[in-house]
């Protein structure tokens, strides 16, 4: 059950990093997208990460070279069906990740595992759409942001992923130089079930006025010795993923600490996602964070 050749569905943030990863790590990548425009936007992501690699004399124009040419785009399902493993890491919600679980099944050969990168939603609600005889191939594969720096997967799985499924995925997470962490499939699985509380409790405090979204920040990144504070992470990950995911928590667990406070929702509603619109709780340029937004 080794794997070779990688199909990602989703050239989104975390997509295209996955797809990045492997490239680089000498996988075979095919990567979906839902259109062209789409599609283009994602490998010039993955592009420009690789053209910065350059210029800082991190990777040789050799190198580059070799990881462009194991990148495949495409907007076929049916351009996976050589790939042995596939992970997809399309919008957190369940319909559109239905959807693309029914198109896989059907275009994959039976050995493929199938992998979901969640944050949050029980992998094993996947199943229905599945042959039975894929359910020992199904699992999560939870990247963390930015992939490419980030060095945890969780491989989640279910009652029914079989044992030698979860060798193979923590073969292939080790040989794209990461760390596997096994864990099991209940909502937020390890880290998300401990970090976005926090997170949305940040955002609380915000939304009280104890204090200025930058001291909050600072206050955790030099108090706590975190890379970055609560509220530029919020807006790093995406506010419309935060709140898909806080509203999946607590719906499970029902406690108010998982619930997505009023201005969460509100910024999503104004279309201020975070990075990847421009503006969140932070106004962004590209993937540098500018000053404060008003709130
Ligand atoms: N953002 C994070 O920090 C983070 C971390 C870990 C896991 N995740 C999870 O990863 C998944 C993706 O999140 P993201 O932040 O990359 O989202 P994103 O919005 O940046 O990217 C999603 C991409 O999927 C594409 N897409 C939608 N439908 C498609 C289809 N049918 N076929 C092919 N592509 C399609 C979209 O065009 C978009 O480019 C979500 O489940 C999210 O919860 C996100």
């Amino acid at each position: 059950m080794g794997i070779q050749r990688l199909g990602v569905v989703g050239c989104g943030l975390m997509g295209a990093g996955i797809a990045q990863c492997a490239a680089e790590s000498g996988f075979q990548v095919w990567i979906k997208e839902a259109d062209g425009a789409l599609l283009a936007r994602g490998l010039k992501r993955i592009d420009e990460a690789w053209e910065r690699a350059l210029a800082k004399g991190k990777a040789t124009g050799t190198q580059c070279g070799e990881w462009r040419q194991r990148l495949h785009g495409t907007l076929a399902f049916d351009d996976l069906a050589a790939c042995d493993l596939v992970v997809e890491a399309i919008p957190e919600r369940l319909d559109l990740k239905l959807q693309t679980f029914t198109h896989l099944d059907q275009a994959m050969g039976p050995e493929a595992i199938l992998c979901t990168n969640t944050s949050s939603l029980s992998v094993a609600q996947l199943s229905p759409v599945l042959a039975p005889q894929r359910l020992s191939r199904l699992a999560g594969l939870h990247f963390f942001n930015p992939v490419p720096a980030m060095p945890l997967v969780e491989i989640v799985r279910t009652l029914a992923t079989g044992a030698e499924t979860l060798a193979a995925l923590q073969t292939f997470v080790k040989d794209l130089g990461k760390t596997p962490a096994l864990a099991p499939d209940a909502p937020g699985f390890i880290v998300n079930r401990l970090l976005v509380p926090y997170l949305l409790d940040a955002m609380r405090c915000a939304e009280q006025r104890l204090a200025s979204v930058e001291d909050l920040d600072t206050g955790m990144k030099l108090g706590c010795g975190h890379p970055m504070g609560p509220l530029h992470l919020s807006d790093f990950i995406g506010l419309d993923t935060m709140q898909s995911v806080a509203d999946v928590l607590f719906d499970a667990f029902g406690e108010p600490r998982f619930k997505a406070p009023a201005l969460l929702r509100q910024l999503v509603a104004a279309g201020r996602l975070g990075r990847k619109t421009g503006s969140g709780f932070y106004r962004w340029e590209g993937e540098k964070r500018m000053e404060v937004m008003p709130l």
